[in-house]
């Protein structure tokens, strides 16, 4: 019997079958067609396409059709504070910044900083605008491009985006929601109204300049409920449907069961660990794929496909090909030691993680450069 797995935006639970998941989902695999489409406008391609960490999409034909006959898209990603960013965080973000560097488009930033609030039963308000600020830095620091980028902050640019969320809201019905999230009679009516928010940044651009412009969300998987309600009440209000594109989850330390999460230290890797942090979580949690003795290793060999360190250097910290290959035929024919394999990792994170956080001193100054006004 195939193994139960749950995804919604608020749980991910077991072991998620991403090929299920696209059918449950309703969305499309990214084929090799669609990559070499992408390819040929990007000039190159990013290695989480590359490595399928990017999976599937809604409507990327579309976007590429309308960027042909020149008509360019905006992006629209976002990021609710509820704690520290971790690594798993920054996977959609770096790729968010590629797509914007290589099609040379505009980007539009949600912070949500009231959807943890609502959701959490032990998050206070004051707390999650806390996390604001420090996230902001974490995301500033990945490198976007200052006059390109714009970042809505649902509680302080709600004079633009509350009149907008009121009319997605009046097409949300209450079992529209309830059979999107698992909500019930005690959901508290903050959760019920949040997608409404949710939905604005993908046309306020389009609201703003009075034309139509395709909007391109790129984001975990786990947030398609929301775009899809988004996607079936857009068009009653006069706008496109936005598009989407969908990266699988960075595994927790703990191996490939749910996700990573900012709440629970033992699962994630923070974008401000310290050097030691980092060493003290990879050897004491990242789940190996490794054998239980040297000899057994020697002989039979690990496995990458379950080990934690090696899906960090797949989904972001290798980028090189080449490089990620040779680490991975080493593991599996025994040469290259779980402790050994745990050491590249922890070198990798440490250098990205070094230069990112010089990034947040750097760019402490620009912040309301990038908040819109
Ligand atoms: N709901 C997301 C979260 O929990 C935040 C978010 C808002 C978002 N708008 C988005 C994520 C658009 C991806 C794309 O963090």
């Amino acid at each position: 019997m195939a193994k139960e797995f749950s995804v919604s935006p608020y749980e991910v639970k077991g072991v998620v079958d991403y090929d299920r998941l696209i059918k449950q989902f309703g969305v499309e695999k990214i084929t090799a067609d669609m990559t070499k489409r992408i390819e040929k406008h990007a000039k190159s391609l990013h290695p989480m396409l590359r490595r399928k960490i990017f999976f599937a999409h809604r409507d990327m034909g579309w976007i590429l059709d309308e960027f042909e006959k020149g008509n360019k898209f905006f992006l629209y990603t976002g990021r609710a504070p509820s704690g520290p960013m971790h690594i798993g965080h920054a996977l959609p973000m770096l790729f968010t910044k590629w797509i914007q560097e290589s099609f040379d488009v505009e980007l539009w930033l949600q912070i949500p900083d009231e959807e943890k609030f609502l959701f959490k039963q032990d998050l206070s308000f004051e707390d999650a605008q806390e996390f604001l600020e420090d996230n902001l830095l974490d995301i500033i620091a990945l490198g976007f491009d200052t006059k390109k980028t714009h970042i809505l902050i649902d509680t302080k640019n709600s004079g633009i985006m509350y009149p907008e969320a009121c009319k997605v809201a009046k097409k949300l019905t209450y079992s529209m929601v309830r059979s999107s999230f698992g909500f019930n009679e005690q959901t508290n009516v903050g959760s019920l109204f949040y997608t409404s928010m949710q939905a604005v940044p993908a046309f306020l651009p389009s609201v703003l300049s009075g034309k139509e412009i395709p909007c391109l969300i790129p984001h975990a998987i786990d947030q398609d409920p929301h775009f899809r309600l988004t996607r079936d009440i857009l068009p009653k209000l006069g706008h496109y449907k936005p598009a989407s594109i969908q990266c699988s989850f960075l595994p927790p330390l703990t191996g490939s069961d749910g996700k990573m999460s900012s709440s629970n230290e033992g699962t994630a890797i923070y974008l401000t660990d310290s050097p030691e942090t980092v060493k003290n979580k990879i050897n004491k949690y990242a789940f190996s794929g490794g054998r239980d003795t040297l000899e057994e290793h020697r002989k039979h060999g690990g496995n990458p496909d379950i080990d934690v360190s090696f899906q960090y250097l797949r989904y972001i910290f290798e980028p090189d090909d080449k490089k990620l290959a040779q680490i991975e035929k080493n593991y599996r024919a025994g040469k290259l030691l779980s402790g050994e394999l745990k050491a590249i990792a922890i070198d990798k994170i440490n250098s990205f993680l070094k230069e990112h956080k010089k990034n947040r001193e750097k760019v402490k100054k620009d912040i309301s450069k990038y908040i819109y006004k």
